[in-house]
Parts: structure tokens; C-alpha cells; sequence
């Protein structure tokens, strides 16, 4: 092929992928499948490696940049992104419309679009001759940071300004096109990817908000690419050779140039209309897949708008018409601390009962001694109490005019509430020294040993545990295996049914595996990962039991901390005994072969139906030889297992250059 042929090979596999990426993270509705796909993307991947001097920073090849960045540059916004003024009440809003009509001299009814106003970050694309070029935070309105290599991640950002829209009609291309626009994380996401750091442990996003801002401002692009970041365009800034009459006729256009826009925007005639807009978002925002905190309302005609003209920071033409708050205030009663199953003391508010978006808060979580002094937050105080998407409820703030001086301030107790035993500070936590010997410490270690990721006792949750407890059938955790039909019989909730299930579910659990028994033991710092890594490094408990803190710590991933207090859980007789009790009860587990396992160290994702396997299955397959599963596909990932309708997880998977593998191929990986 001549060198002509092949770059326009290039240019024809770029316009054809950029296509179908639109028709996928912009329309939801692909029309090829994830093979052709993938046929295109390599074909172009090659011809790109031949021909270097081809590839260009916009190619859909280069979305993830190779390199962190040192810092951040700064770029400037032609036309400033200016904020919005706020209201929250109808009256309000129909001010808001009065003023509008007073400034035009108009009594005819004004014209607004309506738009869902999204909870996230504003940000601005630069198309330069329909290309995408940089793009920026909102930063201080004139001068943003230059963030484009990291909105080069989100897919459903077009590389290229889409020529042909879907419906046939040529689009104009303008030598520039600045384009607004909201980047947020859909809450079902953000959940996941929360779940995810859980699990790694690594620290939480206190909302989807602060999580799509945190992404955004990463200096190493790769890992942008593997947040679930999206976003929704709302506006335009400078655009350079073409013209608009209303800001619909500019959303529309957006559209056609393959951005996403949301389809919930509508046109509404009068301030009336725009109110009864409000109303039903209002409505409709718990069922939607990301945090609405509002709508906004901007005059339609263009014309009018500059007629009417800006503020200092804001526009006349156009206001925030905010939600009611998922914030409420009320009194704190109490603070009362309570004990986890490590000892670890936490205090938690209770609180006299206000609703908040339906649900009716009385209970939140204040972490530790020092985040309450912190928020200088004393029982008696009245409070700002928040709950967002269906994150657990927080207080936000304390209202220190309200204060009458009765307010006492929370200081932890010295010895622990439930068993008197001492309390030790350690970092910010304070701990009940009292180990099993506390009734409260016991109790949650019962219910993490029969929990699902431990021995997995179906039929006996934390409720059933509570239950068992207070009725004096459980003193250790081996109890659990001595508990007959007749005493449950006795209970409350237990009917002959019930009962037979439950005993059958606790015979059943006694048949375990090492990793398993390991973490259901409940020893601090050591997770579900840990216990594995103990048991693929020590083959057998007996090992383990026997290791000194000098051989814990050479473990690859074992800090000081951990291997302490393994050590020390081996030191303490009582636990030596449940360990033999529970083998006398006949529990069981086989040893794992030492540090044999063949996938040590690798990450796995799985995506679509697997037709060989369950998914459990298969997990519990990886793990025995010692690899690991995630749940989102990002850099650590080394292979994507893609069954049938396999979902967006394969997309990430192609963009991050992550193998993806199918069932056969896996079971090969697996040796089976
Ligand atoms: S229009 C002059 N439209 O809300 C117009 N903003 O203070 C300014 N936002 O910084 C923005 N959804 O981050 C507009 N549909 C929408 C929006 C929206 C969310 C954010 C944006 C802006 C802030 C307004």
C-alpha cells in the first residue's frame, strides 16, 4: 500500500471508531459487536505502529496517556465560565421571571430550557477544527487547570467532532468550539468503585462529587482511565463560524457533534411550566443514576440572553432552581460509644428523629474522639445532618449560635462500657483492651465467623447471632457447633423448619478452606486478602501458629503491625482452645500447597455470563492458586474474562490494553 492508501485507511478507522465509541457511551445503543470492534481497533493499533509518523494525539489509539504528569498547566477560558445565582422556591423563581420580563419591557411569557443540574465538576473541551484539543477545570472562571490528558480517558468525550450526525445531516465544523459541560461518577459506580477501595484498602470517597473531582485531578492520566468518570454537556463557550438562535438549537447541535446530553432537558414555556419542571425532578431524582442537586433554568433565546446580560459572576439570563436540601438539623441526645468486634470504640450520635428525603435519620456514625473534637461536636448541640444518594447519614456541622451552655462536651471512657476492661489510644481510635473476655467483642467476632467471606453459615446473620447471644447458646464461636435443633426450638422466630435449615447450614460450614478458617478467626489486620497470603506463604495452620514475627514480616505484603498481631493471637490460650474446640466440632480445611500457586499476584475480572463456571466458582478457583478477583477493571488487572453480553468492564478492559480472555482460555489458565 502507498503511503496515500494507508493514511487514509488511518483517517477511515478513526471516523468508524470514534462512531461506534459515540454509539456506545454517548447513545447506549452499538450497532457492531464487541469483536468487530476490537478488529478495527487492532487493524488501527497496527497500521499506527508501522506508521508513526501518522499517529496523532487525537487518534481513539491515544486516549491514555504513557506518562505522569509533573503538575498541572494552567489554561485560560475565552469566554469565562461564569456560576449561577440561586434560588430554591417558587416564588423565587417566579421573581426570577418578573425581573427577566421588567429588564426586557415584556409582558409575553419567556421561553426557558430546563436542565437537570448535575453534581460534579464543570469543566471546558476545546475542539480546534473539529478536533479535540485541551480541556480544563472551571478553576476561578478565567483560568482553569489543564486537566485534557485526563478528559481524554472518558469515552463519552468525542476526539473528534462528529461530521455525519446519526440522523443523516451534515454538521458544520467550526474552527473552534468551546464546549461545557458537567464530568461526574454514576452513583451505582461510584458505589462499586468505593466497594473496590474497601476492599484494597484504600480510603473512601465521601461522595460521588468529591470521587469524580479526585479523578479529575490525578497527575497520572492512567489512572484516570480507570475511574468511572462520565459526563453531560450543558453549553457552549466561543464557537467560531457558526451561529445559533436559542440555546435548544445549541444543545441540539452538541448533540449532533456526538456529545452527551441529557435527554431529561426540555423546553418549557413560562415560569409556570419551568416550576412544575422542578417539581417533577424533584420527584424522579431518587430513581436516577446520578446526584441531581437541582435544575436550571436559562432563557432560551440567545438573542435575549445578551439583552439581558451578566452580573459580575453570574448571568441574569439563567439561575440555579436548587432541590430541598438532603440536609436537616436536629439535636444530638446522646453520644454513646459502642464496640466493635477488634475493640475498636466508636461513638455514634443519636439524634432526635428528622427526615430527610424520605427516610427518617435518629443515627450517625461520629468515627473517633478526635473527629469529634474536631467539629467541636458536644451532646446537646443542634446539628447540620446530611444524607446524600444513599451514602450513610453524617453531621455535618454544629450550629454554635444555638448553644445554651447546657451542652456537654463527649469525652471517651477510660474503661470500656461493656466489660470495664481498660481503653488504649492508638492513632485515632480508642480500643477496649478486654479482647473476647468483652461480651461485645465476642458477639462480633461470632457474627464475622459465621459471616458469608468467613464460614459462610447461611441462616445465621447478625440478627440470629444477637439472638443466640443474648439467650446464653454462644460463649465462643465454637459454640456455634454444638447448638442443637431443641434449644433453637426454644427461641423466638424458630420454627421446625427454620431450625433444620440452620443446623444443616452450620454442618455444612464445618467443611471450609484455609484462607477461610484464617479469616474467620478474626485476627486485626488481617483480611480476607491477608488470610490468603498466610495461607498460600505457611501451606498449613500448624505453620502458622508456629511463625516467629521475624518470618511474618519477610512475607511479601505483611507489615509490623499485622505480623504482631498475629503473633499475639497465637500467644493467647483462649484462642488456642476454641481453635481446638472447633477441630474437636470437626471443622475441617485442607492445607494449601505452599506458595504453589500459579497465579500468584495476578488480578482477574470477570464480565458477561459464564456458561462453565458460577461466578463464585471460578473466584474461589483463582483464589486457590493465589490469584486474585477485582471487581472494576482497572491497571492492575492482567486478564478480563469475558463471557456472554459481556458489559462496559470489556471496554474499559480494550481502552486500558488489558488482555481479555475467553471461559476456554481460562480454564487452560487454570490448568483444568
Ligand atoms: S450552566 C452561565 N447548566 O452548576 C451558565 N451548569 O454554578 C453556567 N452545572 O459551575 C453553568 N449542571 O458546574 C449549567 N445543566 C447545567 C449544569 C450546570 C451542573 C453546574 C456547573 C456550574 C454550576 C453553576
Amino acid at each position: 500500500m502507498d503511503d496515500k492508501a494507508i493514511k487514509e485507511e488511518v483517517s477511515k478507522l478513526r471516523d468508524e471508531i470514534n462512531y461506534h465509541n459515540y454509539r456506545y457511551y454517548v447513545l447506549d445503543n452499538p450497532v457492531i459487536s464487541d469483536s468487530e470492534y476490537d478488529t478495527l481497533f487492532k487493524r488501527l493499533e497496527r497500521l499506527e505502529k508501522e506508521n508513526p509518523h501518522l499517529i496523532t494525539p487525537e487518534s481513539p489509539t491515544r486516549r491514555i496517556g504513557a506518562k505522569p504528569l509533573k503538575e498541572f498547566g494552567t489554561l485560560t477560558h475565552v469566554v469565562p465560565m461564569l456560576s449561577l445565582g440561586n434560588i430554591s422556591q417558587p416564588e423565587e423563581a417566579v421573581e426570577f421571571d418578573a425581573r427577566i420580563k421588567r429588564l426586557l419591557k415584556t409582558d409575553e411569557e419567556i421561553e426557558y430550557v430546563a436542565e437537570p443540574k448535575l453534581d460534579g465538576l464543570a469543566v471546558e473541551l476545546v475542539y480546534i477544527d473539529g478536533k479535540f484539543s485541551a480541556g480544563s477545570t472551571r478553576g476561578d472562571g478565567y483560568i482553569g487547570e489543564d486537566i485534557t490528558l485526563n478528559l481524554k480517558t472518558i469515552k463519552s468525550i468525542p476526539m473528534r467532532l462528529l461530521t455525519r450526525s446519526v440522523s443523516g445531516g451534515e454538521n458544520p465544523v467550526p474552527s473552534r468550539l468551546d464546549i461545557r459541560g458537567e464530568v461526574i461518577i454514576p452513583l451505582k459506580a461510584f458505589e462499586e468503585f468505593n466497594r473496590e477501595r474497601e476492599d484494597l484498602g484504600e480510603s473512601l470517597f465521601a461522595n460521588p462529587r468529591n470521587a469524580a473531582a479526585g479523578s479529575l485531578r490525578q497527575l497520572d492520566p492512567r489512572v484516570t482511565a480507570g475511574r468511572p468518570l462520565d459526563i453531560f454537556c450543558y453549553g457552549v463557550g466561543t464557537v467560531e463560524g457558526v451561529n445559533f438562535s436559542s440555546h435548544f438549537e445549541t444543545l441540539s447541535a452538541l448533540k449532533a457533534w456526538g456529545f452527551k446530553v441529557n435527554p431529561l432537558i426540555s423546553i418549557c414555556r413560562g415560569i409556570q411550566e419551568a416550576i412544575k419542571y422542578h417539581r417533577e425532578m424533584e420527584e424522579k431524582r431518587n430513581g436516577l443514576p446520578y446526584e441531581l442537586d437541582g435544575v436550571v433554568l436559562k432563557v432560551n433565546s440567545l438573542m435575549l440572553q445578551q439583552r439581558l446580560g451578566e452580573l459580575s459572576r453570574s448571568p441574569r439570563w439563567a439561575v440555579a432552581y436548587k432541590f430541598k436540601p438532603r440536609r436537616a438539623t436536629t439535636r444530638i441526645i446522646d453520644i454513646i460509644p459502642s464496640v466493635g468486634r477488634t475493640g475498636a470504640i466508636t461513638p455514634a450520635a443519636h439524634m432526635e428523629p428528622v427526615k430527610i428525603g424520605g427516610a427518617t435519620i435518629e443515627h450517625s456514625t461520629l468515627h473517633n474522639q478526635d473527629e469529634i473534637d474536631r467539629k467541636d461536636i458536644r451532646i446537646g448541640d443542634r446539628v447540620v445532618v446530611e444524607r446524600a444518594g444513599d451514602v450513610i447519614p453524617k453531621v455535618v456541622s454544629v450550629i454554635k449560635d444555638r448553644r445554651t451552655g447546657s451542652e456537654a462536651p463527649f469525652k471517651m471512657p477510660s474503661r470500656c462500657p461493656l466489660c470495664n476492661s481498660a481503653v488504649i489510644k492508638e492513632g485515632a481510635i480508642h480500643r477496649c483492651t478486654g479482647g473476647l473476655a468483652c461480651p461485645a467483642q465476642l458477639k462480633e467476632s461470632i457474627k464475622h465467623f459465621a459471616s458469608k467471606q468467613a464460614m459462610n453459615i447461611d441462616g445465621l446473620g447478625d440478627k440470629y447471632v444477637e439472638q443466640l447471644f443474648e439467650n446464653g447458646l454462644l460463649h465462643d464461636v465454637a459454640d456455634i457447633y454444638s447448638i442443637d435443633k431443641n434449644d433453637l426450638l426454644k427461641l423466638e422466630r424458630f420454627a421446625e423448619r427454620s431450625s433444620q435449615n440452620l443446623i444443616d447450614s452450620i454442618e455444612k460450614s464445618k467443611k471450609t478452606t484455609l484462607p477461610r478458617f484464617i479469616y474467620a478467626l478474626g485476627i486485626r489486620h488481617v483480611g480476607e486478602h491477608t488470610a490468603r497470603v498466610l495461607a498460600e506463604e505457611f501451606g498449613s495452620l500448624e505453620s502458622l501458629m508456629d511463625a516467629a514475627y521475624e518470618e511474618l514480616i519477610n512475607v511479601k505484603e505483611i507489615g509490623p503491625e499485622t505480623a504482631e498481631s498475629i503473633v499475639s493471637f497465637f500467644h493467647e490460650s483462649h484462642n488456642i482452645d476454641v481453635i481446638e474446640k472447633l477441630k474437636r466440632a470437626g471443622v475441617v480445611w485442607s492445607n494449601v500447597g505452599k506458595k504453589d500457586g500459579s497465579l500468584l499476584g495476578k488480578n482477574f475480572v470477570f464480565t458477561g455470563a459464564l456458561s462453565l463456571f458460577k461466578r463464585s466458582e471460578a473466584k474461589e478457583l483463582v483464589e486457590k492458586e493465589g490469584g486474585r478477583v477485582l471487581s472494576a477493571v482497572s491497571g492492575k488487572v492482567d486478564y478480563v474474562v469475558v463471557g456472554a453480553e459481556p458489559g462496559s468492564k470489556l471496554d474499559e478492559a480494550k481502552r486500558l490494553n488489558i488482555k481479555t480472555i475467553t471461559e476456554e482460555e481460562f480454564k487452560k489458565i487454570l490448568g483444568l
